[in-house]
């Protein structure tokens, strides 16, 4: 196998070591996947101007998030069954964000258990929440969560229902029975059953609520003192209410493109959600972030750190844990270079004027007294 060196190679590997059904369900987007396209497209349309004759021998990427200390600003979003990829499944993602001194979010569908993924060592971790219809379930999951030492809550809340992924749908796809969503085991919700479409979307349609409103982001509050990040957030509007509503931070999210099709990259709607959130909390971003430069730019327009979701299925597929921590290390050493390159020696130094985008050019006889 020829080295690997970029994120994006990891994919092809993937494809070729995975049995089609799992394969076609972490590579998909919805219906014509137009927003899974654009997630990737938008950042080529955002330009560096970058800034030469500074002195950058030292680079510190080091960053907080909601109080905790990472190495980078560059962590690692809920994805579901990685058990599916490797045998280590979440176990070594587990342990490669923690070797890489960043943040895990285990997956309420992870194949891997909240004390299990504890188990595995120190590191800092959150976890992510899917609201099942029976709140006793829900709040049982939050509290052994908390217990198993996870620093945050991540709320989902652009699924009410499974958005349609089409190869899902014709490859009957289905958690594969020698595994169980292993959070749910003892709660008899472990179980995914073979449907005439998606497993998944059938078992998303029976169990999770789709009456999920800003009301229960408050009920959350009463069940738990973890922070809440709000997940899957698109508009000004949104970040209004979730700041309202006591969100500790915001994660601008389309759910890599899984749910709503046609609706923007996320690097596209940042901007937008930065200004409405006027520094009270934190916003991260997910989607298609998978070079250096994709780190720079969201941090650029105003993201206190980014998530990536795929990378990791598709290099644990490829390589476990090893692929895992390469595909952090090959994010971390590329954004370096960046910052080295647009003459940014830390994070804070990082700035609107070291970007250009789409909308600064039509806007081209504005520029000048931006500056
Ligand atoms: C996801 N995502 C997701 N999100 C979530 O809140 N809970 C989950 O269980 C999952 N599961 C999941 C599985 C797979 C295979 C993928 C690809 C994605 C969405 C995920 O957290 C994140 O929003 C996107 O993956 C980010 O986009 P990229 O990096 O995959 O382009």
């Amino acid at each position: 196998m020829a080295e690997v060196t970029n994120v994006t190679e990891y994919q092809a590997i993937a494809k070729e070591k995975l049995p089609k059904m799992v394969y076609d369900y972490y590579a998909s987007g919805a219906e014509d996947q137009w927003t899974l396209a654009e997630n990737r497209n938008a950042f080529s349309r955002i330009l560096f101007r970058p800034r030469i004759l500074i002195d950058v021998s030292k680079i510190d990427m080091t960053t907080t998030v909601l109080g905790f200390k990472i190495s980078m600003p560059i962590m690692i979003a809920p994805s579901a069954m990685q058990k599916m990829a490797h045998p280590d499944g979440e176990y070594a993602t587990a342990r490669a964000a923690s070797a890489a001194g960043t943040i895990m979010t285990l997956s309420s569908w992870a194949t891997s258990s909240v004390e299990e993924v504890a188990s595995t060592g120190p590191g800092i971790r959150f976890f992510q929440l899917y609201v099942y219809k029976d709140r006793n379930v829900v709040a049982q999951l939050v509290r052994r969560a908390e217990r198993a030492g996870f620093k945050a809550i991540a709320l989902t809340v652009d699924t009410p229902r499974l958005g349609r992924r089409e190869a899902d749908i014709k490859n009957r796809f289905v958690l594969p029975p020698y595994l169980t969503l292993k959070n749910f085991e003892g709660l008899d919700l472990g179980k995914m059953d073979e449907a005439q479409d998606s497993g998944l979307a059938s078992y998303v349609a029976g169990q999770i609520d789709r009456t999920l409103s800003w009301k229960d982001v408050k009920w959350l509050q009463t069940i738990t003192s973890l922070p809440i990040l709000v997940k899957g957030v698109m508009t000004a509007e949104d970040t209004r209410l979730a700041v309202q509503n006591g969100a500790a931070g915001i994660i601008v999210s389309n759910h890599g493109a899984r749910q709503l099709d046609y609706v923007s990259s996320t690097i596209m709607v940042l901007e937008e959600v930065v200004k409405a959130a006027q520094g009270r909390v934190p916003v991260f971003l997910d989607g298609g972030v998978r070079r250096g430069t994709d780190v720079f730019k969201a941090l650029a327009l105003g993201a206190a750190g980014i998530f990536i979701g795929r990378p990791v299925v598709f290099s644990l597929a490829a390589d476990g844990e090893a692929g895992v921590k390469k595909v952090l290390q090959m994010l971390r050493d590329e954004f370096e270079l960046t910052m080295a390159l647009n003459g940014c020696r830390s994070l804070s130094e990082i700035t609107r004027n070291h970007i250009m985008t789409e909308w600064d050019a039509s806007q081209a006889l504005a520029v000048p007294s931006r500056l």
